[in-house]
């Protein structure tokens, strides 16, 4: 297939708006997922991710705006464009009592005949070859996730939209969550992963989009939104008097002192040796001071408390 611009992009939403009697649980949104990514779709609880999901998966209806995917509309062409879509809405439904792949047999033979080599193929993806004989109820919940990504991928879709899929797992379930979502990476499909928690995409995603209370906040890529917002720690007593007289420089506006005690802030012109300065002057003399980078929680924290507020 040629790929020109428009076939790279693989989901587009153009003011994607879902209300819920008085409730707007999605507003105007606008994303754009490219070919090849691993799109983040974050924000806390509520704000909108598993809604924009059932929509784009055909589930519910848009209230108003419009959808397309791999370049087609969703909401008129459902019956075209979701066979080359896989999903995992939060937990799978599995049969306990079979294994792994009788399980995967079982879904597959719903759609038409059983294509045993596509079966070896999507358990050997998701790294359950080796278990495949156990039965599911013997299965860690990572092992549970990554069965359930296997189904959404057994009619081999571009696309992958996965809801939540590291919530409730444990450090080793979140990262072979993370090894098989690079995977899917390496293999040329496009995943779009939503989640609440920040630090578990960080790594993997290629872009993220942070919505919070239906409403986009920020798409952009991990790198552009944690560059260059770093932040300095200030240790010093007297810190309340300190923070005040931050908050009244043009540079200090956003300064806090965070729940260890510390001050948070900009420094003038970027630069910590005249932060130093300047609280030293001013009788303030720091017991340490170091440079922070942001984290994309952090990002996510702030943007998401002050919408606007120090966006670049
Ligand atoms: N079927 C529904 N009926 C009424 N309100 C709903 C329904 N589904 C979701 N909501 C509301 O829409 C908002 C967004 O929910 P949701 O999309 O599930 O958020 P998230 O997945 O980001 O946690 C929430 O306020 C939720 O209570
Ligand atoms: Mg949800």
């Amino acid at each position: 297939m040629a790929v020109s611009g428009m076939d790279n992009i693989v989901i587009q939403t153009h003011a994607l708006t879902k209300t819920f009697g008085k409730r707007t649980a999605v507003n105007q949104l606008h994303i754009e997922v490219r070919r090849g990514e691993i799109f983040g779709f974050l924000g806390p609880n509520g704000a909108g991710k598993t809604t924009t999901i059932r929509m784009l998966l055909g589930l519910i209806t848009p209230t108003s705006g419009s959808i397309s995917i791999l370049g087609r509309p969703v909401t008129t062409e459902h019956t075209e464009v979701l066979p080359r879509v896989g999903a995992l809405i939060e937990t799978p439904a599995l049969y306990n009592y079979m294994n792994g792949r009788d399980n995967l047999r079982t879904v597959a033979s719903m759609f038409g005949p059983v294509d045993e080599r596509q079966i070896d193929n999507v358990l050997t993806i998701v790294g359950l070859a080796g278990r495949q004989r156990d039965r599911v109820q013997n299965y860690s919940l990572g092992m549970k996730q990554r069965l359930g990504v296997a189904m959404a991928m057994l009619n081999d879709p571009h696309l992958l939209v996965l809801d939540e899929p590291a919530n409730g797992l444990d450090p080793a379930g979140i990262v072979e969550m993370r090894d098989l979502m690079r995977n899917l990476a390496a293999i040329g499909k496009t995943v779009l992963i939503s989640s609440h928690v920040l630090g578990e995409v960080q790594q993997i995603c290629t872009r993220v989009a942070i919505i919070n209370n239906g409403i986009l906040i920020r798409e952009a890529s991990v790198d552009e939104l944690t560059r260059g917002q770093g932040i300095y720690v200030v240790f010093v007593e007297r810190v309340a008097e300190a923070l005040a007289l931050v908050q009244a420089q043009p540079w200090g506006a956003q300064a806090v002192v965070n729940p260890q005690g510390a001050l948070m802030t900009a420094a003038p012109n970027g630069l910590g040796r005249e932060l130093n300065t300047f609280l030293s002057q001013a009788g303030y003399v720091p017991d340490a001071l170091y440079y922070q980078q942001e984290t994309l929680e952090q990002v996510f924290l702030r943007l998401t408390a002050n919408p606007g507020g120090g966006i670049r």
